[in-house]
């Protein structure tokens, strides 16, 4: 069954919406802790629409679980997370125009440069994931890279509308986790799940970590942010094997 790290992105673009000091997804991520997160996800942006530079810093020192770096292939954020040292990068694709992150990240059409990226990264002890896509030959190219896990992106799966599409992509995020286990990769997911359809990506084979956002900054406006991160938490924990 796999654990939840709760990315608080949210809580600071609610902040940024004011340019003021609250929230404070600071706060918001001892409050996620306190509510069984195992981990804390947060996404440095280039443009720096959200989380800020000092964010990342203060979390490094409050977070006492797992603290989950999203960035950009680019040297800029490689030395910030060389500078910081949060516990795992997971390089992510990023262009200025998007809502938020599209697709997956090309690792096997880039294996020079994103080897390039990691190997410094790697020698500072760092932990590292590559979000990708579900498919084959990006799970292979990021066991070439000796990358420590993958992050399944989920957001066709989210994205699907109907049962036998959504069945569809569940088989492969499905497949692509075993193809990730047999590999000898770590296994996460996330993108775009809500307290709707996360049951079913929870139940997964050799899941370990899920990255969940937006639904559950979203739903905190209603209940609060503890009671959302225990509710997302306790979806998770009930699901069983398909
Ligand atoms: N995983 C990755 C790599 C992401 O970029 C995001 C969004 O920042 C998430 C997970 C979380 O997605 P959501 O906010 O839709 O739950």
């Amino acid at each position: 069954m796999p654990k939840l790290c709760v990315n608080v992105d949210h809580v600071a673009t609610i902040r940024e919406a004011r340019k003021t000091n609250e929230p404070d997804p600071v706060a918001a991520a001892l409050i996620a802790e306190r509510a069984g997160a195992i981990g804390i996800t947060i996404h440095l942006r280039e443009d720096r629409r959200h989380i800020q530079d000092r964010d990342l810093k203060l979390m490094r020192q409050v977070v006492r679980g797992k603290l989950n770096l999203e960035m950009a292939p680019v040297s800029e954020m490689q030395g910030i997370a060389l500078d910081v040292k949060p516990e795992q990068v997971t390089l992510v694709p990023e262009r200025r125009e998007e809502i938020t992150t599209e697709g997956g990240l090309d690792v096997a059409g880039n294996i020079e440069h994103i080897a390039g990226l990691m190997k410094l990264l790697r020698d500072a002890g760092l932990l590292l994931s590559l979000f990708i896509d579900p498919h084959p030959e990006q799970i292979e190219a990021a066991k070439e890279l000796n990358a420590d896990f993958v992050e399944l992106n989920t957001a066709a799966y989210s994205e699907a509308r109907g049962h036998l599409s959504q069945e569809k992509e569940l088989a492969a995020l499905s497949e692509a986790s075993v193809k990730a286990d047999g590999l000898g990769l770590g296994v996460h997911a996330g993108h775009g799940l809500t307290y709707l359809n996360v049951e079913a990506v929870a139940s997964l084979p050799h899941l370990q970590e899920l990255n969940i956002g937006h639904s559950i900054v979203s739903h905190s406006v209603f209940v609060g942010f503890e009671r959302a991160v225990r509710e997302m938490s306790n979806i998770i924990e009930r699901a069983g094997p398909v």
